[in-house]
This record gives structure tokens, sequence and C-alpha cells, in this order.
């Protein structure tokens, strides 16, 4: 069967995990006695989540939400509606955000300020990657692990139409011209 999509390996995943020591090395060491609350994205995040908070060593707890962004094939509309909010209270807790891809900005900085209205005692961000020349809104990321450019990145948790999810490396998903 022929296939209308083209996948180019953009990064391994032996980088994808030489990158989470990294991070989870930084992580380890600012919040080693904080018992943060951990809240992954869904479902981008769900591999990336896995991988690092099992490289982290210190006590923590693991939340989840789910937010849509309206979009139409690979762009976004701006547009962010929390399907799922974080069960675990939120107020005076140490947070740190988990997320599969920072594009333009407007589902992270949506999800900042659900998170600040309900006074936590710190929030923090910790993205895969990180796609800047998308950026629509300002973020700060605080825990980075890939700067990468625009192209539409499929793999480990990242999806196109929810397929491609299980793929164990970042890819590029391009189009074969016909
Ligand atoms: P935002 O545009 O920064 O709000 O990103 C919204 C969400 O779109 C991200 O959390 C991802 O789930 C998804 N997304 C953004 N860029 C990509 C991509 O290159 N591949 C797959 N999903 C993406
Ligand atoms: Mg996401």
């Amino acid at each position: 069967m022929s296939s209308d999509v083209d996948l180019q390996v953009c990064i391994t995943e032996a980088d994808i995990n030489k990158t989470i020591d990294r991070m989870a090395d930084e992580i380890n060491r600012d919040y080693r006695d904080k018992n943060p609350l951990v809240i992954g994205v869904l479902i981008g995040s769900f591999i990336f989540l896995a991988d690092l908070v099992r490289r982290l060593t210190f006590p923590l707890d693991i939340d989840f939400t789910r937010l849509s962004s309206y979009s139409s094939g690979t762009t976004t509309s701006g547009e962010v509606k929390m399907l799922l909010e974080p069960s675990i209270e939120i107020q005076g807790r140490d947070i740190l955000i988990v997320e599969d891809i920072a594009d333009t900005g407007y589902s992270i900085s949506y999800l900042m300020r659900y998170l600040k209205e309900r006074n936590p005692n710190s929030l923090r961000l910790c993205v895969l990657a990180d796609k800047p020349s998308n950026r629509k809104v300002h973020i700060d990321i605080d825990y980075k692990g890939f700067t990468v450019p625009g192209d539409f990145l499929v793999g480990y948790g990242l999806d196109y139409q929810s397929k491609y999810r299980n793929l164990p490396d970042l890819c590029v998903l391009g189009e074969n011209g016909e």
C-alpha cells in the first residue's frame, strides 16, 4: 500500500534519552525538598512525562490536564479549551508543567494563567521541544529539551490526526508531492 506521508527522523531516541537525562539532573537539583506536583499536558506529553519522572529521585505527585486548541491540520487557531481539569489541589504547591512542544504558546499561556489563579507556591514549565519560530505569545520555559525548526513533528507522543504517537524518535512529517 502506498502512503501519502513521508517521515524523516529529526531527533533520535538516543538523543532524546540523553537530553532527558540532562533535564532530569536539572530538575533533581531544583526540586529535591519540594514535593512538587508534576502536571502533564495530555495527550502529547505522556511518553515524555513517563520517561522524565522515572529519572526523578525525590517524592512528587503527578496529575494531568488535557487541553484542546482548535486547529485545522497542522495549524492552531489560538482558542484553547480545557478538556480535563487537574484534580489535585494547586494552592500552595510547587507546580511543574510537563509539555511536549511549545509552538504558538497559546496552550501553555492559557494553562499558566489557569494555574496562577489557583495560587501555587511556584510554577515552572518543562518542555521537550521548543519551536520558537511559530510563537505568538511570550512564554518562559524553565527546562527545555530541544529547540526545533518550524516543521511539524510527530513521534515520541506527538501526533498528526491521532497517529504516529508511538514512534520512538521525533520525526518530521512531510507530504510526498503528487
Ligand atoms: P501551541 O501552539 O503552543 O498552543 O501548541 C499546542 C499544541 O499543539 C502542543 O501542545 C502540541 O500538542 C501541538 N503541537 C504543536 N506543534 C506540534 C507539532 O509539530 N507536532 C505535533 N503536535 C504539535
Ligand atoms: Mg500538547
